[in-house]
Order: structure tokens, then sequence, then C-alpha cells
């Protein structure tokens, strides 16, 4: 099913923030990771929301990036004015995710102003939207994870949520990305130093094989050990920062803006070799709803 009608590729010189070229490595692993690319932005309304979404195309990662049920992870903007119409989905579910500024997010009809870095998950067969009141746009992710491999649905509403009542408290579930919340860990997986890390989302909150979120900080020269799930692919969005990544024997530089895949077995992990605090966001997504592994690797 195609999701989305494109109008105009014309983001180009309209405030998009150009990145430096793609850090791109001779080895398999960097042909692997994708890099967000305001470039390629294609404007779009998105769920029948009468204004703008500016979305990367291709999606940063597609169904046939993992072997588990990712269905597809976008990155793009939400425009002022601009957001993605109310709609269900019956056999996938989704998060929508603010890097930052402060966007509406819909569950069920209920809306509420939520401050990024934040999100808001929902699970099969209710309803979402999100809406940008601002006059600047929204840095955003949307994560979706379908029950059936590369299955995909939705039934819109028609409503763009725009000028309607606000909670002052959310009546759904949130995801909070705030660096306060994370808790020190010591030689996380047989890594170097003490990383911050919190599991953000758990299995409880999905319906689908979608298992966890979790918010992980490096500071500089600490590390993630090496480690791999037999049953468990991860997705890593680099928040900001640099570093590096190794999976199995190859080993390449990854930055803000960054999707790294792992999939089923590989040994991985993630090193900060920068200055800057090198914070991550993982996704993970188990082949067996409950059942989740790791095993470090020495
Ligand atoms: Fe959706």
């Amino acid at each position: 099913m195609q999701r989305r009608t494109y109008l105009k590729t014309m983001l180009a010189g309209a405030g998009a923030l150009a990145l430096p070229a793609a850090a791109q490595g001779s080895n398999a692993l960097a042909g692997c990771i994708k890099h967000t690319d305001p470039s390629k932005y294609r404007l779009y309304h998105s769920h029948q929301n009468p204004g703008y979404m500016a979305c990367q195309y291709p999606s940063l990662l597609v169904s046939s990036d993992l072997t588990t049920n990712l269905f597809f992870l976008d990155r793009c903007r939400i425009m002022p004015g601009g957001g993605v119409g109310h709609h269900f989905h019956n056999r996938c579910e989704e998060m929508f995710v603010i890097l930052g500024d402060e966007a509406q997010f819909t569950i069920d009809g209920r809306t509420s102003a939520i401050k990024g870095p934040a999100g808001a998950p929902c699970v099969m067969g209710h309803s979402h939207a999100i809406y940008n009141p601002s006059s600047k746009p929204i840095e955003f992710l949307n994560i979706n994870v379908s029950a059936v491999k590369g299955r995909y649905d939705a039934f819109n509403l028609d409503d763009a949520r725009a000028g309607v009542p606000l909670d002052p408290i959310p009546v759904f579930m949130t995801m909070r990305l705030e660096k306060e919340l994370l808790q020190p860990v010591k030689d996380y997986l047989g890594g170097q130093g003490t990383v911050r890390y919190r599991r953000a989302l758990h299995p409880e909150i999905f319906r689908t094989n979608w298992s966890y979120v979790d918010h992980l900080l490096l500071p500089a020269g600490a590390s993630e050990g090496r480690h791999r799930h037999i049953g468990v692919e991860e997705v890593y969005y680099v928040m900001n920062g640099t570093g590096e990544v190794q999976v199995n024997e190859e080993t390449t530089a990854i930055k803000k803006g960054d999707a790294v895949p792992v999939l089923l077995n590989k040994v991985h992990s993630f090193r900060n070799n920068g200055s800057q605090d090198l914070e991550l966001m993982i996704i993970g997504i188990a082949t067996q709803k409950w059942v989740l592994d790791t095993e470090e690797v020495k």
C-alpha cells in the first residue's frame, strides 16, 4: 500500500539543515547505515492533514532492512501548521517522536501539548495524530512495527486535530527522553566507563513484537560492550554526537541523524570516540513476543 502522495520536492533552501556528507566507509556495515539527509525531504499531506509534513524519501529504514517486523522508520519535519491527521492502524502500531520543541499529540481523540524529546506510543486498534501549532518546523521520527511482516493498514478520520481542547495531563502513554531520567551504569555490557541508561518503554506497552525503546548516553570515551541478541533486532538512532559502531568484525563512524540496523545474532558495540556525549535511542523488535535475550561477547 502506498502510504503517501507527494506534492513537491522543494525543501532545499527552505531552512533545511545541511548535514555534512555521510561518513561512508568501504565496508558493508557502512552501506547498511542510513543517514538523515534533508536534501531528500519531500513535502506531502499525511493522513488527510491539510498542513505539510516534510519527510525523507525513501524512508530512513523500510521493512526489508530488518528480518523482524519493523515496517518503517521515517525521518521528517512537521512543518508549521502541519502534522499527521487523525487515523487508526489495526495491524500495526506506531510511535511519533519529536526530538525537541513542543507538539500536540493525540491518542484516541484526547490531545496534549508535549515537549520533546518525547514520543507517544499508539498500540494497534487505537487512533493517533500530531499537530504543530507553532511557526517553526519540529524535528520528527515516526516508527512503525507491524503485526505481520510487511503488512500495513490505515483508517483515516479526516481530522487535523487543529485548535482542539488540550488536556493539561496526557490521558495516554508517553515516552520521555529527558537526560535527567537516565541512570548511571558502569561497564555497560562489558564496555568501558560509566554510561547513562534507561529502558524508556517496556514490552508490556506493545501488542506486536515491538519490545522496547532504550535511551542510552555514552560520555566521551565510554562504550557499550560487545554483545548479541539471538531473538531481537535493534535499530540504533543517533540523537546527538558522534562515535563508532562495530558489527561483527566491521567498524564504521556514526553521527547525529544516523540509523543503524543490527540484525539477529550480530555481535555489536558502540563507542564514543568524540568529545561530546553520544546519545542513542534503541528500538528493539523480537522474533517472539516476551522472549528477549542478551549475551555479552568478549
Ligand atoms: Fe500512523
